[in-house]
Protein backbone atom coordinates (compact mmCIF):
# COMPACT_ATOMS: atom_id res chain seq x y z
CA UNK A 1 0.00 0.00 0.00
CA UNK A 2 1.25 3.83 -0.54
CA UNK A 3 2.39 5.11 2.60
CA UNK A 4 -0.46 7.29 3.27
CA UNK A 5 1.15 10.35 4.70
CA UNK A 6 5.08 9.73 4.88
CA UNK A 7 6.52 12.21 7.07
CA UNK A 8 4.50 10.93 9.90
CA UNK A 9 5.60 7.37 8.76
CA UNK A 10 8.76 8.50 8.85
CA UNK A 11 8.88 10.10 12.66
CA UNK A 12 6.73 6.68 13.44
CA UNK A 13 9.38 5.13 12.16
CA UNK A 14 12.04 6.20 14.39
CA UNK A 15 9.62 6.52 17.36
CA UNK A 16 9.08 2.72 17.18
CA UNK A 17 12.81 1.89 16.76
CA UNK A 18 13.63 4.67 20.04
CA UNK A 19 10.97 2.99 22.07
CA UNK A 20 12.06 -0.66 21.31
CA UNK A 21 15.67 0.52 22.40
CA UNK A 22 14.59 2.05 25.51
CA UNK A 23 11.25 0.37 26.70
CA UNK A 24 8.61 -1.03 25.12
CA UNK A 25 5.97 0.96 27.99
CA UNK A 26 2.60 1.74 26.23
CA UNK A 27 2.28 4.92 25.02
CA UNK A 28 -0.70 6.39 26.79
CA UNK A 29 -0.76 9.76 24.80
CA UNK A 30 0.40 11.92 22.09
CA UNK A 31 1.50 15.32 23.23
CA UNK A 32 1.59 18.11 20.83
CA UNK A 33 3.07 21.85 20.56
CA UNK A 34 4.28 23.43 17.58
CA UNK A 35 3.19 25.79 14.89
CA UNK A 36 0.81 24.62 11.03
CA UNK A 37 2.16 21.41 10.67
CA UNK A 38 0.71 20.00 13.52
CA UNK A 39 -1.87 22.02 14.91
CA UNK A 40 -5.09 20.94 15.29
CA UNK A 41 -7.57 23.90 15.79
CA UNK A 42 -6.30 25.92 18.37
CA UNK A 43 -6.47 28.80 16.50
CA UNK A 44 -10.45 28.64 15.37
CA UNK A 45 -10.66 29.41 19.81
CA UNK A 46 -8.80 32.38 19.13
CA UNK A 47 -8.67 36.16 17.25
CA UNK A 48 -5.72 35.67 14.08
CA UNK A 49 -6.97 36.14 10.77
CA UNK A 50 -4.85 32.67 10.22
CA UNK A 51 -7.78 30.16 10.69
CA UNK A 52 -7.91 27.05 8.24
CA UNK A 53 -11.73 26.67 8.93
CA UNK A 54 -13.37 26.66 5.64
CA UNK A 55 -13.44 24.33 2.85
CA UNK A 56 -11.44 22.68 1.38
CA UNK A 57 -9.86 22.24 4.46
CA UNK A 58 -10.81 19.34 6.31
CA UNK A 59 -12.55 18.02 3.21
CA UNK A 60 -11.37 14.25 3.66
CA UNK A 61 -11.19 14.79 7.57
CA UNK A 62 -13.53 13.37 9.78
CA UNK A 63 -16.92 14.22 8.66
CA UNK A 64 -15.50 16.53 5.78
CA UNK A 65 -15.24 19.17 9.30
CA UNK A 66 -12.68 21.61 8.69
CA UNK A 67 -11.74 21.86 12.42
CA UNK A 68 -9.01 23.93 12.17
CA UNK A 69 -6.21 21.51 10.89
CA UNK A 70 -4.56 23.12 8.00
CA UNK A 71 -5.03 20.53 5.73
CA UNK A 72 -7.06 18.43 3.65
CA UNK A 73 -7.47 15.76 5.99
CA UNK A 74 -4.96 14.66 9.09
CA UNK A 75 -2.04 16.51 10.66
CA UNK A 76 1.14 13.86 11.01
CA UNK A 77 0.03 14.18 14.91
CA UNK A 78 -3.06 12.25 14.01
CA UNK A 79 -1.59 9.38 12.46
CA UNK A 80 0.90 8.92 14.76
CA UNK A 81 -1.74 8.66 17.55
CA UNK A 82 -3.89 6.39 15.75
CA UNK A 83 -0.62 4.50 14.79
CA UNK A 84 -0.25 3.60 18.56
CA UNK A 85 -3.47 2.08 18.91
CA UNK A 86 -5.07 5.46 20.46
CA UNK A 87 -7.64 8.16 18.94
CA UNK A 88 -7.15 8.52 15.25
CA UNK A 89 -6.68 12.38 15.46
CA UNK A 90 -4.97 14.88 18.46
CA UNK A 91 -7.88 17.09 19.46
CA UNK A 92 -6.69 20.94 19.87
CA UNK A 93 -6.74 21.86 23.79
CA UNK A 94 -9.08 24.76 23.03
CA UNK A 95 -11.38 22.91 20.82
CA UNK A 96 -14.92 23.56 23.03
CA UNK A 97 -15.78 19.61 21.48
CA UNK A 98 -13.55 17.96 23.79
CA UNK A 99 -12.65 17.97 27.13
CA UNK A 100 -9.97 16.08 29.60
CA UNK A 101 -11.24 12.71 29.53
CA UNK A 102 -10.69 13.36 25.81
CA UNK A 103 -7.32 14.93 26.95
CA UNK A 104 -6.06 12.52 28.72
CA UNK A 105 -4.93 10.27 25.69
CA UNK A 106 -4.01 13.30 23.16
CA UNK A 107 -3.51 16.97 22.99
CA UNK A 108 -2.57 19.43 20.78
CA UNK A 109 -1.34 22.56 22.06
CA UNK A 110 -0.10 23.84 18.71
CA UNK A 111 -0.68 27.00 16.93
CA UNK A 112 -0.53 27.91 13.39
CA UNK A 113 2.10 31.06 12.47
CA UNK A 114 3.70 30.71 16.07
CA UNK A 115 7.42 30.25 16.23
CA UNK A 116 10.61 29.57 18.47
CA UNK A 117 10.69 33.82 19.02
CA UNK A 118 8.13 35.58 20.34
CA UNK A 119 8.09 38.04 17.26
CA UNK A 120 6.95 35.24 15.39
CA UNK A 121 4.00 34.71 17.03
CA UNK A 122 2.96 38.71 17.46
CA UNK A 123 3.51 38.78 13.95
CA UNK A 124 -0.03 36.96 13.26
CA UNK A 125 -0.92 37.22 16.85
CA UNK A 126 -1.41 33.68 17.73
CA UNK A 127 -0.02 31.49 20.81
CA UNK A 128 3.36 32.05 21.65
CA UNK A 129 5.80 28.69 22.79
CA UNK A 130 5.62 30.02 26.31
CA UNK A 131 1.96 29.94 25.95
CA UNK A 132 1.69 26.79 25.04
CA UNK A 133 4.06 25.80 27.88
CA UNK A 134 1.26 27.37 30.33
CA UNK A 135 -1.44 25.93 28.43
CA UNK A 136 0.41 22.14 29.37
CA UNK A 137 0.55 23.28 32.59
CA UNK A 138 -2.84 23.82 32.71
CA UNK A 139 -3.57 20.26 31.37
CA UNK A 140 -1.62 18.87 33.49
CA UNK A 141 -3.48 20.18 36.55
CA UNK A 142 -6.96 19.17 34.78
CA UNK A 143 -5.47 15.67 34.25
CA UNK A 144 -4.46 15.08 38.18
CA UNK A 145 -7.39 16.47 39.36
CA UNK A 146 -9.31 13.96 36.53
CA UNK A 147 -7.45 10.73 37.68
CA UNK A 148 -5.48 11.51 40.63
CA UNK A 149 -1.88 12.28 40.87
CA UNK A 150 -0.34 8.45 39.99
CA UNK A 151 -2.71 7.60 36.61
CA UNK A 152 -1.63 11.56 35.98
CA UNK A 153 2.15 11.10 36.50
CA UNK A 154 2.13 7.93 34.02
CA UNK A 155 0.38 9.81 31.40
CA UNK A 156 2.79 12.74 31.53
CA UNK A 157 6.04 10.82 31.81
CA UNK A 158 5.26 8.00 29.58
CA UNK A 159 3.74 10.12 27.00
CA UNK A 160 5.17 10.83 22.98
CA UNK A 161 6.04 14.48 23.17
CA UNK A 162 5.91 15.95 19.68
CA UNK A 163 7.70 18.85 18.45
CA UNK A 164 7.29 20.63 15.02
CA UNK A 165 7.92 24.31 14.94
CA UNK A 166 10.62 26.58 13.62
CA UNK A 167 9.93 27.49 9.57
CA UNK A 168 8.02 30.88 10.27
CA UNK A 169 10.51 31.89 12.53
CA UNK A 170 12.28 32.31 9.03
CA UNK A 171 9.98 32.82 6.81
CA UNK A 172 7.47 34.30 8.63
CA UNK A 173 9.83 36.60 10.82
CA UNK A 174 13.32 36.66 10.21
CA UNK A 175 13.26 36.99 5.81
CA UNK A 176 9.96 39.18 6.27
CA UNK A 177 10.54 42.02 8.72
CA UNK A 178 14.07 43.72 9.69
CA UNK A 179 13.72 43.72 13.39
CA UNK A 180 15.84 39.91 14.28
CA UNK A 181 17.58 40.35 10.92
CA UNK A 182 19.07 43.86 11.72
CA UNK A 183 20.58 42.15 15.31
CA UNK A 184 21.49 38.84 14.23
CA UNK A 185 22.96 37.34 11.36
CA UNK A 186 21.54 33.99 10.18
CA UNK A 187 24.07 32.04 11.84
CA UNK A 188 23.38 34.05 15.22
CA UNK A 189 19.67 33.95 14.50
CA UNK A 190 19.57 30.23 14.34
CA UNK A 191 21.36 30.04 17.71
CA UNK A 192 18.76 32.39 19.21
CA UNK A 193 16.50 29.71 18.38
CA UNK A 194 17.96 27.03 19.22
CA UNK A 195 18.80 28.65 22.40
CA UNK A 196 14.97 28.68 23.13
CA UNK A 197 14.42 25.29 21.83
CA UNK A 198 16.48 24.32 24.60
CA UNK A 199 14.92 26.04 27.04
CA UNK A 200 11.87 24.92 26.11
CA UNK A 201 12.76 20.84 26.12
CA UNK A 202 14.11 21.89 29.30
CA UNK A 203 11.19 23.17 30.55
CA UNK A 204 8.78 20.47 29.71
CA UNK A 205 11.32 17.80 30.99
CA UNK A 206 11.36 19.59 34.40
CA UNK A 207 7.35 19.35 34.18
CA UNK A 208 7.72 15.21 33.41
CA UNK A 209 7.94 14.98 29.72
CA UNK A 210 10.61 12.24 28.92
CA UNK A 211 10.33 10.94 25.54
CA UNK A 212 10.43 14.09 23.03
CA UNK A 213 10.46 14.17 19.47
CA UNK A 214 11.65 17.52 17.95
CA UNK A 215 11.48 17.34 14.76
CA UNK A 216 13.74 19.33 12.47
CA UNK A 217 12.81 21.69 9.45
CA UNK A 218 11.48 20.95 6.20
CA UNK A 219 13.26 22.39 2.70
CA UNK A 220 11.38 25.64 3.65
CA UNK A 221 12.65 27.38 0.41
CA UNK A 222 10.89 24.94 -1.62
CA UNK A 223 7.52 25.30 0.33
CA UNK A 224 4.27 26.68 -2.11
CA UNK A 225 4.38 29.89 -1.00
CA UNK A 226 8.08 30.42 -1.30
CA UNK A 227 8.06 28.80 -4.61
CA UNK A 228 5.20 31.10 -5.68
CA UNK A 229 6.58 34.07 -4.93
CA UNK A 230 10.36 33.45 -6.08
CA UNK A 231 9.18 34.49 -10.19
CA UNK A 232 12.33 36.07 -10.25
CA UNK A 233 14.57 32.88 -10.40
CA UNK A 234 11.95 30.94 -12.51
CA UNK A 235 8.71 30.44 -12.87
CA UNK A 236 7.24 29.43 -9.60
CA UNK A 237 8.85 26.16 -9.85
CA UNK A 238 12.39 26.73 -8.22
CA UNK A 239 13.02 26.53 -4.80
CA UNK A 240 15.78 29.01 -3.28
CA UNK A 241 17.85 27.21 -2.16
CA UNK A 242 19.74 29.68 -0.24
CA UNK A 243 16.49 29.14 2.38
CA UNK A 244 16.99 25.11 1.98
CA UNK A 245 20.63 25.75 3.07
CA UNK A 246 19.84 27.67 6.16
CA UNK A 247 17.06 24.47 7.06
CA UNK A 248 19.83 22.41 6.70
CA UNK A 249 22.14 23.75 9.09
CA UNK A 250 19.96 24.67 11.29
CA UNK A 251 18.88 20.84 11.53
CA UNK A 252 22.76 19.42 11.58
CA UNK A 253 22.67 22.18 14.72
CA UNK A 254 19.46 20.88 16.52
CA UNK A 255 20.96 17.34 15.95
CA UNK A 256 23.78 19.02 17.78
CA UNK A 257 21.87 20.02 20.69
CA UNK A 258 19.22 16.64 20.98
CA UNK A 259 22.54 14.63 21.59
CA UNK A 260 23.58 17.65 24.29
CA UNK A 261 19.90 17.15 25.72
CA UNK A 262 20.23 13.42 26.23
CA UNK A 263 23.66 13.82 27.87
CA UNK A 264 22.66 16.51 30.28
CA UNK A 265 18.55 14.74 31.19
CA UNK A 266 19.09 11.67 33.12
CA UNK A 267 15.62 10.03 31.57
CA UNK A 268 15.38 11.44 28.70
CA UNK A 269 14.85 9.95 25.61
CA UNK A 270 14.83 13.03 22.85
CA UNK A 271 14.73 12.11 19.49
CA UNK A 272 15.83 14.16 16.62
CA UNK A 273 13.04 13.65 13.60
CA UNK A 274 14.39 15.07 10.27
CA UNK A 275 11.30 15.77 7.93
CA UNK A 276 13.94 17.35 5.43
CA UNK A 277 14.71 15.18 2.90
CA UNK A 278 11.98 12.93 2.97
CA UNK A 279 9.85 16.70 2.02
CA UNK A 280 12.24 17.22 -0.48
CA UNK A 281 11.58 13.91 -2.50
CA UNK A 282 7.81 14.41 -2.24
CA UNK A 283 8.30 17.92 -3.97
CA UNK A 284 10.90 16.50 -6.62
CA UNK A 285 9.14 13.78 -7.36
CA UNK A 286 5.38 13.80 -6.56
CA UNK A 287 4.98 10.51 -8.51
CA UNK A 288 6.58 8.45 -5.98
CA UNK A 289 4.75 9.19 -3.42
CA UNK A 290 1.03 7.93 -4.46
CA UNK A 291 -0.96 9.14 -1.70
CA UNK A 292 1.93 11.36 0.28
CA UNK A 293 1.02 15.08 -0.66
CA UNK A 294 -2.33 15.11 1.14
CA UNK A 295 -1.13 17.46 3.79
CA UNK A 296 0.10 19.70 1.52
CA UNK A 297 -2.52 20.42 -0.65
CA UNK A 298 -4.58 22.76 1.28
CA UNK A 299 -1.66 25.38 0.71
CA UNK A 300 -1.89 25.18 -2.72
CA UNK A 301 -5.44 25.19 -2.87
CA UNK A 302 -6.07 28.33 -0.12
CA UNK A 303 -7.56 31.53 -1.26
CA UNK A 304 -6.14 34.65 -0.57
CA UNK A 305 -3.18 33.91 1.67
CA UNK A 306 -1.09 36.67 2.11
CA UNK A 307 1.74 35.29 4.23
CA UNK A 308 3.60 31.80 3.92
CA UNK A 309 2.00 28.84 4.20
CA UNK A 310 2.81 25.46 5.43
CA UNK A 311 1.64 22.33 5.72
CA UNK A 312 3.34 19.08 7.01
CA UNK A 313 5.44 18.64 9.64
CA UNK A 314 7.72 21.45 9.98
CA UNK A 315 5.86 22.93 7.31
CA UNK A 316 5.63 27.14 7.76
CA UNK A 317 2.34 28.81 9.49
C1 LIG B 1 -16.58 15.37 28.83
O1 LIG B 1 -17.56 15.44 27.83
C2 LIG B 1 -18.41 14.29 27.82
C3 LIG B 1 -19.29 14.36 26.57
O2 LIG B 1 -19.57 15.68 26.25
C4 LIG B 1 -19.20 14.24 29.12
O3 LIG B 1 -20.05 13.13 29.13
C5 LIG B 1 -18.22 14.15 30.27
O4 LIG B 1 -18.90 14.20 31.50
C6 LIG B 1 -17.19 15.27 30.21
N1 LIG B 1 -16.16 14.94 31.18
C7 LIG B 1 -15.61 15.86 32.02
C8 LIG B 1 -14.58 15.35 32.94
O5 LIG B 1 -15.93 17.04 32.00
C1 LIG C 1 8.95 35.46 25.41
O1 LIG C 1 7.94 36.11 26.17
C2 LIG C 1 7.73 35.55 27.46
C3 LIG C 1 6.54 36.22 28.08
O2 LIG C 1 6.66 37.60 28.04
C4 LIG C 1 9.00 35.70 28.28
O3 LIG C 1 8.82 35.13 29.54
C5 LIG C 1 10.15 35.03 27.56
O4 LIG C 1 11.36 35.25 28.26
C6 LIG C 1 10.28 35.56 26.14
N1 LIG C 1 11.28 34.75 25.45
C7 LIG C 1 12.36 35.27 24.88
C8 LIG C 1 13.32 34.32 24.29
O5 LIG C 1 12.59 36.47 24.84
C1 LIG D 1 -10.22 36.98 -2.57
O1 LIG D 1 -9.84 38.26 -3.03
C2 LIG D 1 -10.67 38.75 -4.03
C3 LIG D 1 -10.05 40.06 -4.55
O2 LIG D 1 -9.52 40.81 -3.51
C4 LIG D 1 -12.07 38.94 -3.47
O3 LIG D 1 -12.93 39.44 -4.47
C5 LIG D 1 -12.57 37.59 -2.99
O4 LIG D 1 -13.83 37.74 -2.39
C6 LIG D 1 -11.62 37.00 -1.99
N1 LIG D 1 -12.03 35.63 -1.68
C7 LIG D 1 -12.05 35.16 -0.45
C8 LIG D 1 -12.45 33.75 -0.31
O5 LIG D 1 -11.74 35.82 0.53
Amino acid sequence: MALLSNTPWLILAHLLVFLTTTTLAKVPAVIVFGDSSVDAGNNNQISTVLKSNFAPYGRDFYGGRATGRFSNGKVPPDFISEAFGLRPFVPAYLDPMFNISDFASGVCFASAGTGFDNATSDVLNVIPLWKEVEYYIDYQKKLRAYLGDKKANTIITQSIYLISIGTNDFLENYYTFPGRRSRYNIDQFQDFLLGIAENFVKEIYGLGARRISLGGLPPMGCLPLERTTNYMNGNGDTCIESYNAVALKFNEKMSGLVKKLNMELPGAKVLFSNPYFIFLQIIRKPSSFVCSINHIIPVVTSRNRTVASGGGDGGGV
